[in-house]
C-alpha cells in the first residue's frame, strides 16, 4: 500500500514508519517539524535501509499539503500530526483547537477532494475521562475530558465518524492509545520531548541520565495497590505494529471501527520505577509529591477487540520497555 503518514517524524509516527517499511509498504511522510527533527528520516533509513518520501508541510496550510495528494496516488492516511502537551493545552486552548481540529479538517477536505477516503486516527484513552469501568472496553462511554488536548481527541473522533455518516465510502479507524513508552531496539529513535518532560517515562529517563535530580511521584493516596496511579504502558513498537493491522482493516471495510491499543495490564508509578531500576541496574531517586490536577487513579485497557478483529496484541513486557527506553536515553538523549 501507499500510506501517507502525517506527523511521521514524531515519536509514534517514526516507529510506525519503520514497521510499515519493514513490511513492504511505500511510505510518504509529512510534518511541519514543530516537535520533531528532520534527522529522524536518516535514522529511519539506517534502521530499515529504505527511503521515505518527505514533505515539510503544515496542516494549517492546505496549499502546503495539496502537492502531496497531487503527486502521489495515496491508498490511506495514518494521521498522527497534532499537538499533545496536556498542560500547554490548558494555557493555549485556541492553539490546540486550531492546530488539531482545523488542521485535521483541512486534511480530510483534501482527502475527500482527491478521493482518499481511508483514515486511521491517533486517539487516546483520555476520551474515556474518569472511566465508567475498568478494564476499559471500547463500549465504555466517552467521559468528560479534563483539558483541551483531550477534547480535541474527543471532538475529532466525532468529526471523523460524521464523515462516514454523510458518505458511506469513508473508512475510519479510531485507535485509542494507552500509555506508549519504550523505543525502537536500535536506540536510534525514541521520545525526546522539549524542556522538562510531563510524562512519567521521559521524566525517569532524564533522572537516569543525570539531567534531573529526582522523580516526583504525584500522589500515593490513590485507591490502588500501592497508592500511586495505575496505567497501561505499551511498547511503542507494539503500538506501531497495531497500525499495520489497522491499515489492513481500513482498506478492507467501510465504516467506523474503534480499537483500544494497550496491553491490558495496569502498573503503578512505583512498579515502573522499580522495573526500570531492575531492568537497567540503576537507582531512580524519587519523592512523593501532591496529586497532579486532572489525574485519575486507574486506567487500563481491555484490548480483546483488537485481538479478535485485527489479530493484534501487544507482545513486549515491561522489562523490555524499560531496557529499550534506557538504550535510547543513553545513545541519544544523553548527547542532546
Ligand atoms: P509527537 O509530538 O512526537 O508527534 C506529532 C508530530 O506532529 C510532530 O512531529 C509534530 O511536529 C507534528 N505536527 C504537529 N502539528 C502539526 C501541523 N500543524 N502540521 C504538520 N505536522 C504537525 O507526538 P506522538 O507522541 O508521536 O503522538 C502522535 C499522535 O498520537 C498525536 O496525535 C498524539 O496526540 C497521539 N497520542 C499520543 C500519545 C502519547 O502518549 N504519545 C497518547 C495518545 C495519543
Ligand atoms: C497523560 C495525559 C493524557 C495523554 C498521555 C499521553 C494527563 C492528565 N493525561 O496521561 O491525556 O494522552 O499523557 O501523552 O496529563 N507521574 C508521576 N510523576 C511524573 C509524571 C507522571 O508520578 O513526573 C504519574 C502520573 O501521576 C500518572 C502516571 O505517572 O499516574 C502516568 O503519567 P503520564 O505519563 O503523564 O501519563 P497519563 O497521565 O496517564
Amino acid at each position: 500500500m501507499k500510506v501517507l503518514v502525517t506527523g511521521g517524524t514524531g515519536y509514534i509516527g517514526s516507529h510506525t514508519v519503520v514497521e510499515l517499511l519493514k513490511s513492504g509498504h511505500e511510505v510518504i511522510v509529512f510534518d511541519n517539524l514543530y516537535n520533531s527533527k528532520i534527522e529522524t528520516l536518516d535514522k529511519i533509513k539506517e534502521i530499515t535501509g529504505k527511503e521515505v518520501k518527505f514533505y515539510k508541510a503544515d496542516m494549517l496550510c492546505p496549499e502546503e499539503m495539496e502537492p502531496i495528494f497531487k503527486e502521489n496516488d495515496i491508498d490511506c492516511v495514518i494521521h498522527f500530526a497534532g499537538l499533545k502537551a496536556v498542560g500547554e493545552s490548558v494555557q493555549k486552548p485556541l492553539t490546540y483547537y486550531e492546530n488539531n481540529i482545523a488542521g485535521t479538517i483541512n486534511l480530510v477536505k483534501l482527502m475527500k477532494e482527491y478521493n482518499v477516503k481511508k483514515i486511521i486516527f491517533s486517539s487516546s484513552a483520555t476520551v474515556y475521562g474518569d472511566p465508567a469501568f475498568i478494564p476499559i472496553t471500547e463500549e465504555c462511554p466517552k467521559g468528560v475530558c479534563t483539558n483541551p488536548y483531550g477534547w480535541t481527541k474527543h471532538m475529532l473522533e466525532q468529526i471523523l465518524s460524521d464523515l462516514y455518516t454523510a458518505d458511506k465510502e469513508w473508512s475510519v479507524v479510531l485507535l485509542r492509545y494507552f500509555n506508549p513508552i519504550g523505543a525502537d531496539e536500535s536506540g536510534l529513535i525514541g521520545e525526546s520531548p522539549n524542556g522538562i518532560p510531563n510524562n512519567l517515562m521521559p521524566y525517569i529517563m532524564q533522572v537516569a541520565i543525570g539531567k534531573l535530580p529526582e522523580l516526583g511521584v504525584f500522589g500515593n493516596d490513590y485507591d490502588t495497590p500501592d497508592g500511586t496511579g495505575v496505567r497501561d504502558y505499551i511498547h511503542v513498537t507494539d503500538l506501531a505494529k497495531g497500525h499495520l493491522c489497522a491499515v489492513d482493516k481500513v482498506m478492507s471495510t467501510e465504516g467506523v471501527n474503534i480499537y483500544n491499543l494497550g496491553t491490558g495490564i495496569g502498573y503503578s508509578v512505583l512498579d515502573i520505577v522499580h522495573a526500570f531500576e531492575k531492568a537497567n541496574d540503576l537507582t531512580i531517586p524519587y519523592s512523593i509529591k501532591p496529586r497532579r490536577a486532572g489525574d485519575i487513579a486507574t486506567c487500563y485497557s481491555d484490548a480483546s477487540k483488537a485481538l479478535k478483529e485485527l489479530g493484534w496484541k501487544a507482545e513486549y513486557d515491561l522489562e523490555r520497555m524499560c531496557k529499550d527506553s534506557w538504550r535510547f536515553a543513553k545513545m541519544t538523549l544523553a548527547n542532546e
